[in-house]
């Protein structure tokens, strides 16, 4: 397959001294801005709770790097970002250069409607605003997760894919309660690859994506430090319809 390589990913080119939770996250707002215009870090809780939804909370950039080099993409790939929030994951989409095309999907009409507006001119990404329940899902070869929902929310989903796919899916599901379970033991899905993130920088097989390559493109970071108090376990599955 033509995939994506590392080599063709444009690494992030920050150079600055990376020490604390606060300067990366300050480093992430600077690739939005650059990217997309604005920053897509504002953290607020969820209006929409009561249908299973979780906080807009932004994916940071090193794990996007290190979970995405999970997706084979080509030229046919289609991603849906489920739950897209501000639209940090479909950002990264652009800054990286990704082969194929890119749709977030928010139910929170305030973050759809941001994230439909710094990504109308680009011509690979789209935002659909409504719950995902609701949403045609045969179109997408890739979907991708972070924290979007509540268990009963993800089994409905689970069953619209298991229903909708008419080719081979990738998924990337992140998740600070384990996702795992989840899928175990669901007809036709297989797991390829699981960890967890909690220190930046990160450690183990996520840290081989994470990091860029080059050494001049490499932010400076000194020491280690927690990007999340609890880790976030991700796991990525192979679905054959
Ligand atoms: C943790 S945020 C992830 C944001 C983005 N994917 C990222 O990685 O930066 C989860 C998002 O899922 C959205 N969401 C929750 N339930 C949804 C549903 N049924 N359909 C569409 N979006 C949903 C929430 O409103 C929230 O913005």
């Amino acid at each position: 397959m033509g995939g994506q390589t590392r080599a063709n990913r444009k690494p992030n080119t920050s150079k600055a001294a990376i020490s604390s939770k606060e300067q990366l996250m300050a480093a992430d707002e600077a690739r939005d801005v650059a990217t997309c215009g604005r920053s897509l870090m504002r953290l607020e809780d969820t209006r929409f709770a009561s249908a299973g939804a979780h906080d807009p909370t932004p994916t940071p950039y090193f794990v996007l790097e290190a979970l995405f080099a999970h997706f084979d993409l080509t030229p046919d790939s289609h991603v849906l970002d489920v739950g897209c929030g501000m639209g940090r994951a479909l950002a990264y989409f652009a800054e990286a250069g990704l082969p194929g095309r890119m749709t977030g999907v928010e139910l929170d009409p305030a973050l759809a409607e941001f994230a439909a507006a710094w990504t109308k001119d680009k011509k690979n990404l789209q935002v659909i605003c409504g719950d995902v329940l609701n949403v045609p899902l045969a179109p997408y070869s890739h979907f991708y997760l972070f924290n979007p929902f509540a268990t009963a929310v993800l089994l409905k989903f689970l069953a619209m894919v298991e229903a909708e796919a008419t080719r081979p899916i990738t998924l990337v599901h992140m998740s600070d309660n384990g996702e795992t379970y989840f899928y175990t033991g669901r007809t036709g899905w297989s797991l390829i690859d699981e960890g967890e993130f909690q220190k930046y920088p990160p450690s183990g097989s996520a840290s081989k994506a994470a990091m860029p390559k080059a050494p001049a493109a490499q932010p400076l970071v000194r020491g280690s430090f927690k990007v999340y108090d609890h880790p976030q376990h991700y796991s990525v599955w192979r679905f054959e319809p």
